[in-house]
């Protein structure tokens, strides 16, 4: 099993250039399932969990194409089972439900197993397929679905823990190919979700409500030519790179961004005193020398994303000053603040809250990554910290970053990658 050593105490300097966003890839791939013509998608990033996803849609009857980062696939003869064996390995699998039922009115997926960031339940998903029409059962550990047709609906999708990324692409999926027009409420914002949902998709979706025309499938051929998806850039790459120039920077950019995705992480850094200066497509960070504590709260979207409460958490605990940090989406989703603690950091952890008295240096350790952006906070907390850093299981990290230990390196930071 790989693992990092990150040698603390080198300062980052200079440009780094930010990827196509994961989590708006992931839906954007299983969604070519909705149509049996060619689908080209542009800045996939070069991830575990991508390629996880076209394995899926290979084994589901895909042909599946990738050279750099475009993929073209093209789902002329489905099937629509998916066993444990392929789904096992990647939450976001359950993604390829919406699209099947959609398309062949039938699914059997595999329910994929926990996770550490928390329970991870799927009701919202199968309330809004079964709005739709569909008849769900969860049988032998499969969620099987089938309907005679689907017709549009209005779904509340809003759960106790406010609205659903995955679920509301999800339902969108099947609500393309539905008769009549689906009205989701209480749907996800995030800028992944009104990516999956862009014009191409033969969708339009407003604030909370989703329009969805009636059995019209997206990425036509047109004009003899395909038309392309890109992905848009990865906010939560981004973020991260911006708390490494926070955390060990003199002065870093992140460029081919988009700081209107990052609004609450800028809001969040400058509260903390760091200096931000934007351009359409990129934004430099500066210390200022007079860092200051932080409340923090995740939220939905447009509000403090939970993929980047760990990552804080991380620049937090060396910076003066006890800030608070409170979990609303994940409420377990702590598992890097033991780790941070035994490169000497304190922090109080009390339900989903954690409370950090920031502390002026920490020190190198063998920490263990448990989940994709616990093991980006280990690696960024260890950038300004005395020694070696050894970060095992970093298998969790290439799920979500694409070569983030040279792109560190590339800033002037000293990161190995030591191979099994
Ligand atoms: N929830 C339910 N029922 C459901 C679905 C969700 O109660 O049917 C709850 C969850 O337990 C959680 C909250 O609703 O408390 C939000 O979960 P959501 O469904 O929005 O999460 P997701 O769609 O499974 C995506 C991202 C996550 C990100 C969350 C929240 C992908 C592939 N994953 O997950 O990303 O944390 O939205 O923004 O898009 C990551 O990239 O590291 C990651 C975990």
């Amino acid at each position: 099993m790989d693992k990092i050593l990150v040698h603390g105490g080198r300062s980052l300097e200079g440009d780094v250039r930010i990827g196509g966003s994961k989590n708006s890839a992931l839906p954007i791939l299983a969604a070519t399932l909705l149509t049996k013509e060619k689908c080209v998608i542009d800045r996939v990033p070069d991830l575990s969990d991508i390629h996880y996803m076209l394995t899926i849609l290979g084994r589901l009857g895909a042909e599946v194409e990738r050279a750099s980062g475009v993929v073209q696939i093209r789902a002329e003869k489905i099937i629509t089972e998916a066993p444990y064996e392929i789904v096992r390995k990647m939450r976001a699998s359950v993604c390829v439900l919406g699209p099947l039922l959609g398309r062949e009115k039938s699914a059997k997926v595999s329910l994929p197993g926990g996770c550490v960031i928390g329970d991870r339940p799927i009701d919202l998903h199968l309330k809004g397929f079964e709005a739709l029409g569909a008849k769900v059962t969860v049988k032998g550990g499969d969620i099987i679905l089938s309907a005679d047709k689907l017709t549009g609906a209005r779904i509340n999708l809003r759960g106790r823990h406010g609205p659903t990324v995955l679920g509301t692409g999800n339902v969108m999926m099947a609500a393309v190919l539905a008769e009549g027009t689906t009205v989701i409420e209480g749907a996800a914002e995030e800028p992944e979700v009104i990516d999956l949902a862009r014009d191409q998709m033969g969708l339009k979706l407003s604030a909370s409500q989703l329009h969805a025309a009636d059995g019209r499938v997206w990425l036509r051929e047109h004009r003899g030519e395909f038309d392309v998806v890109s992905v848009i850039p990865d906010r939560i790459e981004a973020g991260t790179f911006l708390v490494a120039g926070a955390i060990a920077g003199k002065r870093v950019t992140i460029t081919r961004t988009e700081p209107r995705h990052l609004e609450a992480v800028l809001t969040a850094l400058r509260t903390a005193g760091f200096d931000l200066s934007l351009t359409s497509d990129s934004v430099t960070i500066s210390p200022n020398g007079s860092r200051r504590p932080l409340h923090l709260e995740t939220l939905p979207y447009p509000g403090f994303p939970t993929d980047m409460q760990a990552q804080f958490c991380a620049m937090l605990a060396t910076m003066e000053g006890t800030s608070v940090v409170t979990e609303t989406v994940f409420p377990q989703r702590f598992m890097h603040v033991a780790e941070l603690k035994r490169m000497g950091a304190t922090i109080d952890l009390d339900d989903h809250r954690a409370t950090i008295h920031g502390v002026e240096r920490l020190s190198g350790a063998p920490v263990m990554a448990s989940d994709l952006r616990a093991s980006a906070a280990l690696v960024l907390a260890a950038l300004p910290a005395d020694g070696v850093t050894e970060i095992n299981r970093v298998y969790h990290i290439d799920r979500g970053y694409e070569a983030i230990d040279e792109k560190l390196n590339g800033l002037g930071a000293h990161i190995e990658r030591v191979k099994a």
